[in-house]
């Protein structure tokens, strides 16, 4: 996935679960190769990386190596697309655990948090109420973090929707949802650039 120019834009993936590639990964991994097919290098950090990231300590005084190298990938974004599962009606402990770690970027000059950026959004769910809840909860995140939410938002039912190990899902109006949302964090980060 990081087969770019250097120099080329990067978006980073946050998403999955733990225990090896899940749907949300698969579905994250679609979105960030319709980002790529718009120029854009990618770096996912998926259920195996959020997974060594320890509980964050805001008062911690050193930070691990996949702490620091999360939050640089971060720092270095021109777009972001998070994927999470529904979990009891909201985002996973997981995926919130490496979103607070986003907290670290807070005093930072160039651009504190995920500020001006676009974020595109996934949700899975074993059925349809935890994707709009998911993605609400998301979408109020990403303000909080002073991000852009996309406007298209990608609501998955894993109960209908399933993904196989070639990149595909047995719903290809799914996969371009999915793609779609790489496509407009890819159209709007110049933007979001220029205005930095
Ligand atoms: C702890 C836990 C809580 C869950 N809570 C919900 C829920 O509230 N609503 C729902 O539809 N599915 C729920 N699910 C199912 C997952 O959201 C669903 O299977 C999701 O697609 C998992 O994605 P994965 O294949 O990436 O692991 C839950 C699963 C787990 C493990």
């Amino acid at each position: 996935m990081a087969d770019r120019e250097p120099t080329s834009p990067l978006v980073v993936g946050i998403g999955g679960t733990i225990g090896g590639i899940s749907s949300t990964e698969r579905a994250l991994r679609i979105a960030l190769d319709g980002a790529a097919k718009e120029g854009f290098r990618t770096r996912l950090f998926g259920g195996a990386d959020m997974a060594r990231l320890p509980l964050y300590d805001p008062r911690a005084t050193t930070r691990t190596a996949d702490e620091r190298a999360f939050v640089d990938a971060v720092r270095e974004a021109s777009a972001i697309i998070i994927a999470s599962p529904g979990y009891h009606g909201s985002i996973s402990g997981v995926v919130k655990n490496a979103l607070d770690l986003l907290e670290e970027t807070a005093r930072d000059e160039r651009r504190a948090y995920l500020a001006d950026m676009p974020v595109g959004l996934i949700a899975t769910a074993y059925g349809w109420q935890a994707t709009g809840s998911t993605i609400a909860a998301l979408r109020s995140i990403v303000h909080a973090l002073r991000g852009w939410p996309t406007p298209f938002a990608a609501a998955i039912n894993t109960q209908i929707t399933k993904f196989d190990d070639d990149g595909g899902a047995s719903d290809p109006a799914v996969v371009e949802q999915l793609r779609l949302i790489g496509r407009q964090v890819a159209r709007f980060a110049p933007l979001a650039a220029a205005n930095a």
